[in-house]
C-alpha cells in the first residue's frame, strides 16, 4: 500500500537581501479573515457548502472571503453521487470542488461510508452484496476525485452512543466488523494522495464512544490499517456542551499518531457565552500541534441545519457576530472585526494578506513545493511568499524531471508542460501583501519536481 510522501522543497529565489530590513505589519496588513488567521498558525479554517447556495451572492462572497477549505455538506453522500446502483452523478459534488480548486481552497471530502444518508437500493442490501457494493462506492467516488481531496470522511459515525462503546448497529456493520478497515483499505488503494478519516460526533471529550474509537485507531496503526486522522463534529449546544477535556481529548488521539480535524463546529446560543465557546474551541485547536484546522458547519445561521439555534458565525444576513470576533481574535489576529466588519467584496481567500511566520526581509518573493506523489502522478502545491515589497504579480519557474507533464493547473496560469515551465499569478491573486502568501497548485504525470522553484515578482 503505498502511503501519501508529502516533501517540502524549500528554496530561496529571487530573494534580496536588504540588510536590516524589517517590516512591521499595519492593521490593514495584518490577517483579517478566519482563513489567513488560521494560515499564519498552520492550518486551515473550513466551512460546509452546499452547492444549490452558490448562486447567493452574499453565502459566495462570505464563503470566497474567510474560508480556506470547504465540505460538501450532502453533495458527496452515497444517496447523492451514486442514486442507482453503478449509476455515478458528481454533478453537485464537482460543482464545489472545483470551485473550491480555483480559488485555492482544500476539500474535505465528506462521506465514503455511513449507515445514513444511502440511497433506497443500498438500504435494501446486505450481506456480501453490500459489502462489494461498499467497496465499489469507495473505490468509483475516490478514484474520481483522486488529487483534488484534502481529506476524507472514509467512515462516518459508526460508533453507537451510549455507554458501552459499542459499534452501531447499522446494514454496513451487519456485513461483518472489518467493515471500516476494509473502507479504509480501499480508500487508500484509490486515492494515495488524501488523508484518510475516521469522523464522529459525540467523540469530543473523554467518554465511551471516544475511548471506543481511541482503541480501534489504536489497532488500525498497530496492524497498518490506513488510517491518518480523525474527525471530530463538534456540534454543541446546552445538552452537549463543549466538554472541559475537549484539548486533551485532541491531544491523545494525536499521540497515537494520526492528525486531528475539527469537521462540523457548531455551536448553538448567542453572545458573550456562544463567543468564548468558538474561541476555546480554536485555543485547543491551535494548541495540538497536529490539529491541522477546524470547519463550521455552515456560514450563516440560516444555512445552518440547527438555523433554530444560531449556531454559527455570521448571521442571516451575513454580518459577522461576535462569535467571529472571537474566532478571529483567538486564531491570532490583529484586526478588530467589531471596529471594522469585513464588508469589503469578495476576494480569494488564499490572495488575502496574512502574516508570515517568519520574519519578512528583501523585496522579491519566495516560493516552496510541497508535494503529494503516487506511483505515475503527483499533485503539487506552491506557496509564493511576499519579501518586505508588495507584489503586484509572480512567475514561479520549475524545471520538471525528463518524461513528467503537467496536466491540470489551478490558481495559475501554466507556461509549458514538460522540463521548464513557469506559472504566472491569475486576476486575483497576483497582488500580494508584505510577507503574506498565496497558493496555486498543479497535477502532473510521471516524477513529482524535486529542484528548487524560482520566483520573480513583477
Ligand atoms: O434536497 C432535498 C430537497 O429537494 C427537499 O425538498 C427537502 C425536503 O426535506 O429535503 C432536501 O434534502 C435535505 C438535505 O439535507 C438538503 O437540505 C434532506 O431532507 C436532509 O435530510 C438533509 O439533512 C442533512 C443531514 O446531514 C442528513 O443526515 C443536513 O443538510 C446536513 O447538514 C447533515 O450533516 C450531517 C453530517 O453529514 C454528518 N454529521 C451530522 C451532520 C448534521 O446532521
Amino acid at each position: 500500500m503505498t502511503r501519501p510522501r508529502t516533501t517540502v522543497i524549500a528554496l530561496a529565489a529571487g530573494l534580496l537581501a536588504a540588510a536590516g530590513s524589517f517590516v512591521v505589519l499595519s492593521p490593514a496588513d495584518a490577517a483579517s479573515t478566519l482563513g489567513s488567521a488560521a494560515a499564519a498558525k498552520g492550518r486551515y479554517f473550513g466551512t460546509a457548502v452546499a452547492a444549490y447556495k452558490l448562486s447567493d451572492s452574499v453565502y459566495s462572497g462570505i464563503l470566497n472571503r474567510e474560508f480556506t477549505s470547504v465540505t460538501p455538506e450532502n453533495e458527496m453522500k452515497w444517496d447523492a453521487t451514486e442514486p442507482t446502483q453503478g449509476s455515478f452523478n458528481y454533478s453537485s459534488a464537482d460543482t464545489i470542488v472545483n470551485r473550491a480548486i480555483t480559488n485555492g481552497q482544500k476539500v474535505r471530502g465528506h462521506a465514503l461510508a455511513w449507515h445514513s444518508q444511502q440511497p433506497g437500493w443500498a438500504q435494501n442490501l446486505s450481506g456480501t452484496a453490500l459489502r462489494n457494493a461498499m467497496v465499489n462506492h469507495v473505490t468509483q467516488v475516490a478514484t474520481h476525485y483522486r488529487g483534488k481531496i484534502d481529506s476524507w470522511d472514509v467512515v462516518n459515525e459508526a460508533f453507537a452512543d451510549g455507554g458501552n462503546g459499542a459499534r452501531r448497529d447499522s446494514n454496513l456493520q451487519r456485513t461483518g466488523n472489518d467493515w471500516i478497515e476494509v473502507a479504509f483499505r480501499t480508500a487508500r488503494a484509490a486515492d494515495s494522495t488524501a488523508k484518510l478519516c475516521y469522523n464522529d460526533y459525540n467523540t469530543d471529550g473523554q467518554n465511551a464512544k471516544s475511548n471506543a474509537v481511541y482503541a480501534m485507531v489504536q489497532d488500525f496503526k498497530a496492524r497498518g490499517v490506513p488510517i491518518d486522522c480523525v474527525g471530530f463534529q463538534s456540534h454543541f449546544n446546552s445538552a452537549s456542551p463543549l466538554p472541559s477535556d475537549y484539548q486533551a481529548n485532541l491531544q491523545r488521539f494525536a499521540n497515537l499518531g494520526v492528525d486531528v480535524q475539527i469537521t462540523e463546529l457548531d455551536i448553538e446560543g448567542s453572545g458573550t457565552a456562544q463567543a468564548n465557546s468558538y474561541a476555546a474551541v480554536v485555543r485547543a485547536c491551535l494548541a495540538v500541534t497536529r490539529c491541522n484546522g477546524i470547519t463550521v458547519w455552515g456560514i450563516r445561521d440560516t444555512d445552518s441545519w440547527r438555523a433554530s439555534g444560531t449556531p454559527l458565525l455570521f448571521d442571516g444576513s451575513g454580518n459577522p457576530k461576535a462569535a467571529y470576533s472571537a474566532t478571529l481574535t483567538a486564531l491570532g489576529a490583529t484586526t478588530d472585526p467589531s471596529t471594522s466588519p469585513p464588508t469589503s467584496p469578495s476576494t480569494s481567500p488564499s490572495a488575502s494578506p496574512s502574516t508570515s511566520p517568519s520574519t519578512p526581509s528583501g523585496s522579491g518573493c519566495t516560493a516552496s513545493v510541497s508535494v503529494n506523489a503516487w506511483t505515475g502522478g503527483f499533485v503539487a502545491t506552491v506557496k509564493v511568499t511576499a519579501g518586505a515589497t508588495r507584489l503586484s504579480g509572480w512567475t514561479v519557474g520549475l524545471t520538471l524531471p525528463s518524461g513528467s507533464a503537467v496536466s491540470n493547473t489551478w490558481s495559475a496560469t501554466a507556461s509549458g508542460t514538460t522540463g521548464a515551465v513557469s506559472f504566472t499569478n491569475v486576476a486575483y491573486n497576483g497582488a500580494v501583501n508584505p510577507a503574506a502568501t498565496t497558493e496555486f497548485g498543479f497535477q502532473g504525470t510521471g516524477t513529482a519536481p524535486s529542484t528548487t522553484p524560482t520566483c520573480t515578482a513583477r
